[in-house]
């Protein structure tokens, strides 16, 4: 890929910022030499290691769009625990459902009347009638696929390369050279992912009909847009003829939410009237607390009921979870979506996106930068490249790790968290405008100092 940046500017630059976080981060830098006594790597969890700065910043406290870290300095929080937190750190309503359903009760086996709230607040945002719970994305999606598998008979499911669905064995697959190859990282898998997994690059209508073609592809999984490989939006027409040959070929279309929830209250679901079979989502639903859930139409529904029905046991057949649907998630599930993540609060959130994305665009242009920008509602990112790519694939080849991890630390450096792995921000119910500016404020004098 061409260089867009001098790097041997770069480079000097980047050895700068390196000292400059390693002089003002002297406490979390002991933190992580003593994790690693009982951590591997010194973190608790290994992609931890892989922000931009040489060990991560250990946090003290968060609250609203800002966190403190234990060096005392604090940040503007465009991450947002990668979507974790979007609803902003320790929202009060959220607080305060935690704390009351914690003295009530957490996990029981038994259902809470909030599981009825929160169903049916699934359905007015997303449309879908029929829901269930779990903890995680990951699981959603992963009991999604078995259900499609169960009630078509059908043994493949069908994802885009550079997709990223949680750690779901079947997604861990990309296209080399046009060849469905194991995703380069995948730990230990069972089965190579080709053998379970047809795979395809997004925005290609052809390459998606030819692999439904075959007519043993249980069900799509999508995000309405890619958005873990930098976001790749859907060109005009695509997701008409991803329902139509979806249907046509007998293959139920599962909508991942779980990011582009930034697109409005019901996700891209509502906001671009997509019509799923199935829908999945995590990660900010109970502010944090681990919650999740899968939705279906009435006809899957039916089906469903009937193949569980003919099992002899249904807590032991690969959909399930002792803690699923427990009544502190439900709860804060409930407080989160009544209180926090309102349609009220997404107005305000998408217009920060909008004020966020036209800041950098500014920028880029009197700057003189060959970059570009991208956005879904409340989330926005910039590209290193003059023109955004439309496969997953041609993103893939875009990134340039080296400058995207400077700018990481020369935002972090100056107080302001972007989401790692890509260019990205996030907007909460908590982000200010001076939040945004101040960013904007940030991105300048970065790219001031790269191109000067
Ligand atoms: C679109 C999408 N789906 C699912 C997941 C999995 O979420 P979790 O790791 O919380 O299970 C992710 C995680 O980044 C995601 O981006």
């Amino acid at each position: 890929m061409e260089s867009t940046v001098d790097r041997g500017r770069l480079r000097e630059l980047m050895r700068r910022e390196h000292d400059r976080f390693v002089a003002d981060h002297p406490r979390s830098g002991e933190l992580f030499e003593r994790g690693k006594t009982n951590l591997l790597a010194g973190v608790p969890m290994p992609w931890m290691t892989e922000w931009a700065g040489p060990y991560p910043v250990f946090v003290a406290e968060a609250e609203g769009a800002r966190f403190t870290d234990v060096d005392g300095r604090t940040y503007i929080d465009f991450c947002l625990g990668d979507t974790g937190a979007m609803p902003g750190h320790a929202p009060k309503m959220a607080v305060e459902a935690i704390a009351e359903q914690a003295g009530k009760g957490i996990t029981l086996m038994l259902p809470t009347e909030d599981s009825i709230w929160v169903g049916a607040e699934m359905q007015r945002r997303f449309g879908l009638p029929y829901w269930q719970f779990c903890l995680t994305a990951t699981d959603a999606n992963r009991f999604t696929l078995r259900l499609a598998r169960a009630i078509t008979g059908r043994p493949k499911v069908l994802v885009y390369s550079w997709c990223y669905h949680g750690s779901v064995d079947e997604t861990i697959i990309t296209l080399e050279n046009g060849v469905p190859t194991t995703r380069p990282g995948n730990v230990g898998p069972a089965v190579s992912p080709p053998e379970t997994t047809r795979v395809v690059e997004f925005n290609d209508v052809a390459a998606l009909e030819d692999a439904l073609a075959h007519e043993d592809v249980a069900c799509v999984l999508a995000e309405p847009a890619l958005t873990n490989i930098g976001i790749v939006p859907p060109e005009p027409g695509y997701h008409d003829a991803l329902r139509e040959l979806t249907r046509r070929y007998g293959t139920y279309l599962v909508i991942d939410e779980t990011h582009t929830i930034c697109a409005g209250p019901g996700g891209a679901t509502r906001a671009w009237g997509l019509r799923p079979d199935f829908l999945t989502i995590g990660k900010p639903l109970a502010s944090g607390v681990p919650a999740a859930c899968y939705g279906m139409t009435q006809e899957v529904a039916d089906r469903v009921q009937t193949y569980m029905g003919s099992l002899p046991a249904t807590d032991v057949g690969g959909v399930g979870g002792t803690l699923s649907g427990n009544a502190l998630s439900l709860a804060v599930m409930r407080a989160t979506l009544e209180h926090v993540l309102t349609d009220e609060a997404f107005d305000r959130m998408v217009d920060l996106g909008g004020r966020w994305a036209d800041g950098v665009k500014g920028v880029i242009e009197a700057r003189g930068l060959p970059w570009t920008i991208q956005r879904i509602g409340a989330r926005a990112e910039y590209w290193f490249t003059p023109t955004a790519p439309r496969t997953g694939g041609e993103a893939a080849t875009v990134d340039d790790h080296e400058l995207a991890r400077f700018t990481h630390l020369y935002a972090l450096n100056r107080g302001i968290l972007l989401t790692p792995f890509h260019n990205m921000a996030l907007m909460s119910p908590s982000t200010t405008e001076d939040d945004v500016d101040e960013h904007t404020k940030v991105f300048d004098e970065m790219a001031g100092e790269l191109t000067a």
